[in-house]
């Protein structure tokens, strides 16, 4: 396997604050890439410069074997990588096409004027969520109705619509149930029987294990650990987090 995302060396303050002081990151292609750490490791700010959020301070930062410098999030996704925030971004009056759409919405031409192709937009839907194995079926119920683990489909669905060949997830489950965080580990099987590269950002340690095929585990901004989960039960990986934070 190759790598698709290699960041190296990154460093970034906040003021005074340095959430992160050279962490790396590895993540080859097609795999689910856990990222752990402990309150304040720096996660979400290694995911931000990865999404174009935020630029590094220093570090180098590169996609597919290519150098990148994100001047913002539209750039990253134009690299392919979509982040999916907890809050999901979904607008939830909305029909599950219009938001999967969102943003890049089809257009058909009526006597010459572009209008809205709603028929190619509720198939479209309806293709990408069967390819992650979801069964709903009205496109057009709003994305309100929905359980959480069916709406974290929708923004899944919304990030293959943008083509993403690397979709990050910070804490898809914190705040779901059993059965819905089931249903969101499923959804994270069936992007990567697609060929997707998941980074889940989690403080799960049973989703890791169960989801994931490598963890990288920061600590005060470093990477101290990169390993596969082989053979790693929940407890061990909580003890290297805890272990790491000791040291
Ligand atoms: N915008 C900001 N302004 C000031 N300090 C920040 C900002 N963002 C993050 N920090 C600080 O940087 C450090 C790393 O934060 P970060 O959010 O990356 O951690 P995290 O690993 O995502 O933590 P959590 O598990 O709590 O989400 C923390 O000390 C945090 O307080
Ligand atoms: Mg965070």
């Amino acid at each position: 396997m190759t790598d698709i995302l290699v960041v190296r060396g990154a460093v970034k303050s906040y003021g005074a604050v340095q959430a992160l002081r050279g962490a790396d990151l590895t993540v080859a292609r097609g795999e689910v890439h856990a990222l752990c750490g402990d309150n304040g490791a720096g996660k979400s700010t290694l995911i931000k410069l990865v999404s174009g959020v935020e630029s590094p301070d220093d570090g180098t930062l590169s996609v597919a074997g290519r150098e990148a410098r994100f001047a913002g999030p539209h750039e990253a996704l134009a690299a392919g990588i979509a982040t999916i925030h907890q809050d999901l971004g979904l607008a939830p009056r909305m029909t599950i096409y219009q938001n999967i759409y969102m943003g890049s919405e089809l257009e058909k031409r009526l006597l010459g004027i572009p209008v809205l192709d709603r028929a190619a937009m509720i198939a479209g839907a309806q293709g990408f969520l069967k390819q992650l194995g979801s069964t709903l079926d009205d496109m057009t119920a709003p994305v309100e109705n929905l359980s959480g683990g069916q709406r974290q489909a929708v923004a899944i669905c919304r990030a293959l619509r943008w083509k993403a060949e690397i979709i990050i997830m910070d804490e898809p489950t914190a705040a779901l149930g059993v059965r819905e965080t089931q249903q969101v580990l499923k959804l994270i099987r069936m992007l990567k029987a697609n060929g997707v590269t998941v980074i889940l950002v989690s403080h799960n340690m049973n989703d890791v294990v169960a989801v994931a095929d490598r963890v990288t585990i920061l600590q005060g901004g470093r990477s101290v650990q990169a390993r596969a989960t082989d053979g790693l039960s929940a407890d061990a990986l909580a003890r290297l987090i805890m272990d790491e934070r000791a040291a």
